[in-house]
């Protein structure tokens, strides 16, 4: 075993979300979501881009999150499986319509705190710490339907409602908190991000960066009542990472990439750094947005801000001054040019391990807080060969490079509290709705069309991660 370049105590595990592994989407009491209403298929991003208005199921179509991998009722076995892998850390997410069905209850289901006290009860019996998101992808549909979702002030109060709740019934389960899955997604992916469609004649833009005010306030205001709850607690925010390369070193190119990147960091700027940055202002002249601020906002934000700062990253991204629309990919739903100097995924995101390194000094450099990274794995068709195995070493070699990347940038000094694969469990994919894409260490039997017997089986990478975890990233 070769020497670990990872400190002591430095957290190893997996993730998933609520939306994409919980299933079960009406019992419990549970309230429908947002993500409930996304079909897979070719209607499923005019939905998610906030085009298509979706207010009811309709027959005719599957939506793969109903059932998804039916994590509400095998997630004992689930966690097993994670405990056998050695994990320390487990990141997953709560359906904020299980606790607040509709969302504007004053009193919660009570079914719903439940559940989750016992999954997260069983993450300790095994000493997994659970890392938790409040909102991962996941707006009760109610709030959308009645209030416009985040684009209505009041939405600051149903979710604090909701994260004072959490705080309270998790007090001494759970630590590590964090509000928004991918916050910036707001701007990309609008309603599956935050419950935003759009009506004929409206600025999305506006709407957009009003909805991220509300988001950004309400973030703040949850810190504040984590930390009023339980000092101990530590809250995170949380951006799709991967930063902008110019394409080329044209100065117009340059500053595109720049301007780019900030467009995400808007929003962790906010959160890390207490205030609105000083570009904000121009760039919401320049769309037209003039965003409604309450008495006491800027204090809010400048005191509660985040203890650390969690990001996922799959790809770098490329911009320029002409973005050619034939010469582009869309990993996390951000568009990019494609890098010519990289291989690239089934799904065309990129995959660069440096850029990682690249991405994680620069937050530091920015942010000066503990950074974690929360998401990173690679989706991938795997094969079950005649012994019943996968051999799934092109996810192995994906992780070995991100892992090894990720050490050097703590060599480099950036300060890293662990690191959490993507969907530990094959699962339904936020941006496609397909079971085959898959992260998994462990795979799941079911596919596209929702058949399969949901059995559960190791994968390669299942045996290599333990290793990985057990030598504290000495053995890769
Ligand atoms: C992140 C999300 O964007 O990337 C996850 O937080 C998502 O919810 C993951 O599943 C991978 O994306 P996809 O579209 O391949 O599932």
């Amino acid at each position: 075993m070769s020497d670990s370049r990872f400190p002591a105590g430095f957290l190893w595990g997996g993730a998933l979300a609520a939306n994409q592994c919980e299933g079960a989407y009406r019992e419990g009491g549970k309230g429908l979501a947002t993500v409930d209403m996304l079909p897979h298929g070719p209607h499923r991003m005019p939905v998610k881009l906030g085009l298509e208005k979706r207010y009811t199921l309709r027959g005719d179509e599957f939506y793969p999150s109903h059932d998804a991998i039916d994590f509400y009722h095998r997630y004992r076995e689930d966690i097993a499986l994670m405990a056998e892998m050695g994990f320390t850390v487990f990141r997953t997410s709560i359906a904020w319509s299980r606790i607040y069905p509709k969302g504007d209850e004053t009193a919660p289901n009570q079914a719903g705190i439940d559940f989750y006290r016992d999954l997260f009860l069983e993450c300790r019996k095994y000493g997994i710490e659970p890392l938790v998101t409040l909102s991962h992808f996941d707006v009760p549909m109610h709030l959308v339907i009645e209030y416009g979702s985040w684009r209505d002030r009041r939405m600051v109060t149903f979710f604090t409602r909701y994260a004072r709740t959490c705080f309270e019934a998790f007090n001494g389960l759970v630590k590590y908190w964090l509000t928004f899955n991918e916050i910036n997604i707001l701007l990309h992916s609008p309603f599956s991000g935050a419950g935003l469609v759009f009506e004929a004649g409206e600025n999305p833009e506006q709407i957009k960066y009003q909805a991220a005010h509300h988001e950004l306030v309400a973030s703040a205001l949850a810190t504040k009542i984590a930390h009023e709850v339980n000092p101990g607690n530590q809250v995170g925010c949380m951006l799709a990472g991967g930063n902008f390369y110019p394409y080329t070193c044209k100065p117009e190119d340059v500053w595109a990439a720049l301007e780019k990147d900030r467009e995400n960091l808007f929003f962790i700027d906010v959160q890390a750094r207490g205030a609105y940055p000083a570009y904000a202002a121009r760039v919401f002249r320049e769309k037209g947005v003039s965003i409604v601020m309450e008495e006491g906002d800027a204090a809010i934000l400048r005191r509660h801000s985040v203890d650390f700062v969690s990001f996922s990253y799959y790809a770098s991204r490329c911009a320029a001054a002409d973005m050619d629309e034939h010469n582009t990919s869309a990993a996390n739903v951000v568009k990019s040019l494609k890098n010519p100097h990289i291989a690239a995924s089934e799904w065309g995101w990129g995959i660069d391990p440096l850029g990682l390194r690249i991405t994680m000094n620069m937050m530091y450099d920015r942010y000066q807080k503990p950074l974690f990274l929360v998401e990173n794995g690679l989706g991938a068709r795997d094969e079950i060969n005649e012994n019943g195995e996968i051999i799934d070493d092109y996810r192995i070699g994906y992780l070995r490079e991100h892992i090894s990347a990720l050490a050097d940038a703590i060599e480099d000094g950036v300060p890293v509290m662990g690191y959490i694969m993507w969907g530990c469990i094959d699962l339904v994919s936020a941006s496609t709705g397909e079971m085959s894409k898959r992260y998994g260490l462990v795979y799941v039997d079911r596919d596209d069309n929702g058949k399969g017997t949901l059995a559960r089986s190791r994968k390669k990478s299942f045996y290599w991660y333990k290793k990985v975890i057990v030598s504290n990233g000495g053995d890769l």
